[in-house]
C-alpha cells in the first residue's frame, strides 16, 4: 500500500499495525514455539478468506489494576468481530495469549460482551476461541464482574443462537465456565487444558500429583469428564471441525437448518441392513454401521465420540436435511443406558429441540444398567433427564427399533406415548418389560423348578414368551409401533417420514420454563 500524505491516515495505519502484534514480537515468537497459532491466524483458518471484520481493536486495558496504570495494551488481549463460514454470518472472539496470557480484565470482558450481544440481536452463531490464564489477577474484582457479565449473556443466548467454544491453550479458573455454558466444546490434543484450579493448587489442597494433561487435557475431558465434545488432532483440524458442525445448524432458533442436497438417492436401499442384526439376541453389532449405511453419503458427524460410547449421538443428513441421531450401541455394554449415556443423550436431544433439528433414534437397548454404583450415583435422576428431554421435545421424533426395546429404556427413547411421531420396527425387534429369558425366570419360577427337565421347560417357556409377547407384531397389533419395515428400506422410509413431518407444529403448555431434574 503506498504511503499516505495525510498524517491522520498514517497514524491510523500505524496504530492498526500495532494492534496486529499487540503482545509484541517476542511473545508471538514464544507462543509459536509452543506449536500454537496466534489469535488472528486462528480466525483466518476458521472464517471464509477475507471475510473477517474486526471491531474494538483500539480498546486498551483499563489502567485501574495493580501496577497497570502505565501499561497500555491495544486490543486488551482479545480479537473480536464477525465474518462468514460457508457464506453464513458468525460472530467471533479469539483470545490472544501474547497479551498478559489472554487473561480477562474489564475491557477484555466488555469486548466479548459486545460481540455476544450483537450475535444475539442479529441471530447468528457465536464462536469463542479460548486461550487464557483466567481472571486477570491485577484487576481483581473487575475481572470477576467481567466474567459474570459474560456468563449472563451465555445463558440468555442459550437456545437462541448456537454457541461454540474452542479451547486452544490453557483455560483456567473463570475461563472454563463460559465454555461450559455453551453448546459444544472443542479441544485440541496435547495443547489445550481446562481446569478450575491448576496442578499446583491441587497439590496444595489434596496432595495429588497430577500433570496439566492428566488433570484437564483434551482426552480427559473427552473420555472421562464428558465436559468436551470433540478432541481435534491439531488447531487446524479443530477449526475445520467447527466449520463442519455449523453446516448442520441453523443460525438461530427461528430458522430451519440449511438443506444441502446430495447425489445420494433418497430411494436408495441397502441389503446389508437385512443381515446386520445377529440371530442371537446376545450378540453385538455396530450401530454406527447401521447409521452410515442409511444417512446421505454415509456422512455421520459424531459428537462426544469418546464419552459414554454405549450411546451414539451426532448429526447427519437425510434427503439433504439435517437430523440429530441418537442410537444405542449394542457393541458397547450391550447398549445399556447408564448415568453418563443418559446425560450425554439428554443434552443432545435438548440441543436439537432448541434448533429445529428432527431427532432420529435407533433403538436397541436392554434397559438401564443395574448396580449399586449406578443407583447411588443417581441413575434415577440421570435417566429422568433423558426422559424429560424426549418428552419435552417438539421437533419431529422418529424411532427405529432395530432389536431390543426393553423396560424403562423403552419408555425413554421416544415411544408413541411420549409424543414420538413415528415408531418403525425391524422384524428383529423385541419389545417387552425385559428379555424373554429374564421374564420367564421370574414369572414361571415355580413351574421351571418343579419340571422334570427344568432346562427344557425353560426353553419352551422362553419360546412361547417370544412368540406371544416380545415380537414386534404384538406391539403392532396395539398400534404401539406404526409399522414393521424391512431393514433395507430404512433410508427411504425415514426420508419419507421426515417429509411427512416437515410442517409439524407442536407446543408445550405456556410456562416460564420447566424444571428438568438436573
Ligand atoms: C494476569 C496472567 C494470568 C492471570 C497468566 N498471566 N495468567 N496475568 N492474570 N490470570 C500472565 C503471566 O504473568 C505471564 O506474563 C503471561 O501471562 C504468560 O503466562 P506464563 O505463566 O508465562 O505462561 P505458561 O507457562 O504457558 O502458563 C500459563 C498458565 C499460567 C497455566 C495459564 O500462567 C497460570 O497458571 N496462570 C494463572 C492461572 C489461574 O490460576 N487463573 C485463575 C485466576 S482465578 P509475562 O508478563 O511474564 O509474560 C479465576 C476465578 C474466576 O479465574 C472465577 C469466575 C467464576
Amino acid at each position: 500500500m503506498p504511503d499516505s500524505p495525510d498524517p491522520r491516515i498514517r497514524k491510523l495505519r500505524e496504530l492498526r499495525a500495532q494492534t496486529l502484534v499487540a503482545g509484541g514480537e517476542d511473545k508471538i515468537k514464544a507462543h509459536r514455539a509452543k506449536g500454537k497459532l496466534t489469535a488472528r491466524e486462528r480466525l483466518d483458518l476458521l472464517l471464509d478468506p477475507g471475510s473477517f471484520r474486526e471491531i474494538d481493536a483500539f480498546v486498551t486495558n483499563r489502567p485501574s489494576g495493580i501496577g497497570m496504570s502505565t501499561q497500555h495494551w491495544l486490543t486488551d488481549g482479545v480479537v473480536t468481530g464477525w465474518g462468514t463460514i460457508d457464506g453464513r454470518l458468525v460472530y467471533v472472539f479469539s483470545q490472544d495469549f501474547t497479551v498478559m496470557g489472554g487473561s480477562l480484565g474489564a475491557a477484555h470482558a466488555s469486548k466479548i460482551v459486545k460481540i455476544q450481544e450483537m450475535a444475539l440481536k442479529n441471530g447468528a452463531p457465536i464462536i469463542g476461541i479460548n486461550d487464557s490464564g483466567g481472571a486477570r489477577i491485577q484487576e481483581g474484582l473487575m475481572s470477576l464482574v467481567g466474567y459474570s457479565d459474560i456468563f449472563l449473556r451465555n445463558t440468555l443466548a442459550s437456545g437462541v443462537i448456537p454457541q461454540i467454544s474452542a479451547i486452544m491453550g490453557p483455560c483456567a479458573g473463570g475461563a472454563v465456565y463460559s465454555p461450559a455454558l455453551t453448546d459444544f466444546i472443542f479441544m485440541v490434543k496435547h495443547t489445550s487444558h481446562m481446569f478450575l484450579t491448576g496442578p499446583d493448587v491441587v497439590k496444595a489442597v489434596t496432595h495429588e500429583d497430577v500433570t496439566f494433561e492428566e488433570l484437564g487435557g483434551a482426552l480427559v475431558h473427552n473420555t472421562t469428564s464428558g465436559v468436551a465434545h470433540f478432541a481435534a488432532e491439531s488447531e487446524g483440524d479443530c477449526l475445520y471441525l467447527i466449520r463442519r458442525l455449523l453446516g448442520y445448524l441453523p443460525s438461530n432458533n427461528m430458522e430451519e437448518p440449511p438443506c444441502v442436497k446430495s447425489k445420494d438417492d433418497p430411494l436408495r436401499t441397502d441389503d446389508a441392513l437385512d443381515t446386520i442384526v445377529p440371530d442371537n439376541p446376545n450378540k453385538p453389532y455396530d450401530m454406527k454401521e447401521v447409521i452410515t449405511r442409511i444417512v446421505d453419503d454415509g456422512h455421520f458427524f459424531e459428537v462426544q465420540e469418546h464419552y459414554a460410547t454405549n450411546i451414539i449421538i451426532g448429526f447427519a443428513r437425510l434427503g439433504g436435511h439435517s437430523v440429530g441421531i441418537v442410537a444405542n450401541q449394542p457393541a458397547v455394554l450391550a447398549g445399556v443406558l447408564d448415568i453418563n449415556a443418559s446425560e450425554k443423550a439428554a443434552r443432545f436431544v435438548r440441543f436439537c429441540d432448541c434448533f429445529n433439528i428432527p431427532i432420529v433414534t435407533f433403538e436397541d437397548v436392554p434397559g438401564f444398567l443395574p448396580g449399586v454404583a449406578q443407583e447411588h450415583g443417581g441413575i434415577i435422576r440421570s435417566g429422568a433427564k433423558l426422559l424429560y428431554a424426549y418428552c419435552e421435545a417438539t421437533v419431529p421424533k422418529i424411532c427405529v427399533i432395530t432389536r431390543k426395546a426393553y423396560g424403562g429404556a423403552y419408555c425413554v427413547l421416544s415411544p408413541r406415548a411420549t409424543r414420538g411421531d413415528l415408531v418403525l420396527a425391524w422384524p428383529s425387534a423385541e419389545l417387552a418389560v425385559m428379555g424373554a429369558d429374564g421374564a420367564v425366570s421370574i414369572i414361571y419360577r415355580r413351574e421351571i423348578a418343579n419340571a422334570e427337565d427344568p432346562i427344557a421347560k425353560k426353553a419352551e417357556l422362553v419360546r412361547q414368551y417370544q412368540e406371544e409377547v416380545t415380537n414386534p407384531y404384538a406391539a403392532a397389533q396395539r398400534g404401539f409401533i406404526d409399522d414393521i419395515i424391512e431393514p433395507h428400506d430404512t433410508r427411504p422410509r425415514l426420508i419419507n417420514a421426515l417429509q411427512m413431518l416437515r410442517n409439524k407444529r407442536d407446543a408445550n403448555p405456556p410456562k416460564k420454563h420447566g424444571n428438568i431434574p438436573l
